[in-house]
């Protein structure tokens, strides 16, 4: 476990919820601490496997307010039948339990083949999440790269804290959490396939990368961020280099060689197997591929109105905006992208696979806070190397294939409409007041957003952290049960008296704190059937027939994929939706506000992100009125 001294220097834990440190973070250590990192990972908990008539049971309730009984009734026979004694339900329990036995973390590797390195669409939209800062204050390019080089600059301090194994450990309640996917972000990178993809992590080879990747005009360059002593290159220092990249790429690259990672795995996949048979395109991508990070030095996109400039900020981040603006200025499959935009604009995307938002938005709470650090006096500098370039040479294939991702990006740049709204009538203070989780609060307001717009309710996923277990990932909390369904139903009811509707909210809120207790705890029942399928796979068996259901296909299509990512900085994470017809929805509860980034796609008539980011804000602000107008249930 973490010394004594980690818990009592951080001083974090509290009742629950992902716990932070308030300010800029700071090393448990002014030292390296070898072996601290090992320790504490060897200290947690391994995931356990939910008992099998438990998650039977808890998929019954959670099919209850999305399918019809009759397909209910055929589903609880398909599930009685799974779980008898003897039956091939208890085989793979059994087989999973061995598997438990013999890994760190039964589910960790089988979620990030299948949730991440098999899955063949884009990853852009689909996969990475863009992350939208509060725009910067500077508008012109010397602005652009003073303020680069201090972002690069607190990335490497807070990448100090990794090195040296210093990082405060996180706490969820008074339970530490597991770190892994801190040291998962740096220095790694996603490498396309044929049929599945893989990550790389060069941090933890003989030889980690000294050097970050600038993008500027579509073109990219090897800057390296440490003297020769080891010691990092000082923002001033940075800001020199940077100045060499841009001063060396004025114009556009006609052929924006990252936007072959905006494809179709499949076909990235084959493009990248013709790009890396020249020697030197392998040498620029295995650069690319072994940098730290990315820092994207973004060209400025069209000027939008106030009230717009957020949603396009996002869309900046979520996928560049198209070939014509800066789609092809970045490398998707880096799990880390720092993008500085010239006006102003700022954010990040990043490569789900190897870890969750809130690490991501740990470590960029720390840059920003570190950014706003008053610059110190130029100290003389010695003449720094000229930045390398990095260069392709492009076939005529190569070349077809960069044409082929220019129309697929501008399409799916076309296809998805992002809004960022900020919910300012009141933030957590609100539901705090009331006794209530603000979390499932919110999530009860997407609830009655929804059913307002459809008049039905639909499967809903809330990511949910398993990082209380070593090399944890997520589990979902299923945020629409028989209680929301209930509450819902009632809340336009005229029929309804309000203290009826209140306590219905009441019991739709703790219903859902008490999914997110259990699915935090690695008691949810999502992943532990996904394992069981997964067994049956690797036992060779015929999937059993729980799992070609039709209810259980309907319990996976998720009309709202939602995940609060919670910040110091008032910023907000973006991501697509995971269905045609459905809606991505992130959202960062500050406390006197919220913001919401809602996404949906153009193709499906019947979904609008603003007209779901509005009803969000109507059902929030009557759920307040119902709780003014019912005083006893202010506690
Ligand atoms: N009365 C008063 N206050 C309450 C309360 C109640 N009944 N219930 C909770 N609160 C307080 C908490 O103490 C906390 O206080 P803080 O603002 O001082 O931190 C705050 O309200 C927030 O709690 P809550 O809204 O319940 O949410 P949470 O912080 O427990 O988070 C999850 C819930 C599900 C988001 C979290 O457990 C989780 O798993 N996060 C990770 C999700 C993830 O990985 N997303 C990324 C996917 S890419």
């Amino acid at each position: 476990m973490w010394g004594i001294c980690s818990r009592t220097l951080v001083g974090m834990a509290k009742t629950c919820g992902i716990a932070r440190p308030k300010h800029l973070v700071k090393p448990v250590s002014a030292t390296r601490v070898a072996g601290r990192y090992l320790t504490h990972q060897r200290g947690l908990p391994c995931l356990p496997v939910p008992p099998l008539q438990q998650t039977c049971e808890r998929y019954i309730a959670a099919l209850e307010p999305i399918v019809e009984t009759d397909e209910l009734t055929h589903t609880k026979k398909l599930v009685e039948e799974f779980q008898k004694a003897g039956g091939v339900g208890e085989r793979l329990q059994k087989g999973l339990e061995k598997r438990a036995g013999n890994t760190e973390n039964w589910l960790s590797e089988w979620w990030v083949k299948v949730a991440y390195l098999e899955y063949r669409m884009p990853v852009v939209v689909h996969s990475s999440p863009g992350l939208v800062l509060p725009p910067m204050n500077f508008s012109d390019k010397p602005g652009q790269i003073r303020f680069a080089a201090k972002l690069i600059a607190g990335v490497l301090d807070f990448k100090t804290m990794i090195d040296n194994e210093t990082l405060p450990v996180e706490y969820m309640g008074q339970k530490p959490l597991c770190m892994n996917q801190y040291y998962e972000v740096l220095s790694s990178c996603r490498i396309p396939g044929l049929k599945m993809d893989s990550v790389v992590n060069h941090a933890k080879s003989s030889h980690p990368p000294n050097h970050i990747i600038v993008v500027h005009n579509g073109q990219f360059f090897q800057l390296d961020v440490y003297n020769s002593d080891g010691t990092a290159l000082t923002a001033e220092q940075l800001c020199v280099q940077l100045n060499k990249i841009c001063d060396a790429s004025p114009e556009m690259n006609a052929e924006p060689i990252g936007i072959l990672t905006t494809e179709h795995r499949d076909r990235w996949g084959r493009a990248y197997q013709t790009l890396i048979k020249d020697k030197t395109n392998k040498d620029s991508v295995s650069a690319i591929q072994r940098g730290i990070f990315t820092l994207c030095l973004d060209g400025a996109m069209p000027h939008v109105s106030s009230e717009l400039y957020r949603s396009c900020a996002a869309a900046q981040m979520l996928h560049g905006g198209g070939s014509q603006w800066n789609s092809g200025n970045r490398w998707f499959d880096k799990t880390l992208q720092f993008i500085v935009g010239a006006d102003g604009t700022c954010g990040a995307n990043y490569e789900h696979a190897p870890a969750e938002g809130p690490p991501i938005v740990a470590l960029i709470d720390h840059v920003v806070e570190y950014t706003r650090k008053p610059e110190t006096a130029p100290a003389s500098m010695g003449a720094l190397p000229m930045p390398h370039k990095l260069h392709f040479n492009i076939t005529p294939e190569i070349k077809k294939d960069i044409e082929e991702a220019k129309h697929s990006i501008n399409k799916l740049a076309q296809e998805v409409e992002i809004r960022v709204h900020v919910f300012s009538h009141f933030g957590k203070n609100v539901p705090k007041a009331y006794k209530m989780s603000p979390d499932a609060f919110i999530q009860m307001a997407l609830q009655l957003a929804f059913y307002r717009m459809y008049k039905h309710s639909c499967a809903t996923y809330e990511s949910a952290s398993l990082r209380m277990y070593r090399l944890g990932r997520t589990d979902t909390i299923r945020s629409a049960s028989s209680a929301s369904a209930a509450f819902v139903k009632a809340f336009d009811d005229p029929s309804r008296q309000n203290k009826e509707k209140a306590d219905l909210m009441e019991n739709a809120v703790k219903a859902h704190r008490a999914y997110t207790n259990m699915a935090v705890s690695g008691q949810a029942i999502d992943r532990h059937l996904l394992g069981l399928k997964m067994q049956a796979l690797e036992e060779n068996l015929s999937v059993p027939a729980v799992f070609k259901d039709a209810a259980y296909a309907k319990a996976l299509h998720y009309r709202l994929s939602t995940s609060q990512v919670p910040s110091k900085t008032d910023c907000v994470m973006c991501f697509g939706p995971v269905v045609p017809n459905g809606y991505g929805v992130c959202y960062n509860p500050m406390n006197d506000h919220i913001n919401f980034a809602v996404s949906s796609f153009t193709a499906c008539e019947e979904t609008s992100a603003g007209r779901l980011a509005q009803a969000v804000e109507g059902a929030l602000v009557d759920m307040r009125a119902l709780l003014e107008q019912t005083p006893k249930a202010k506690l």
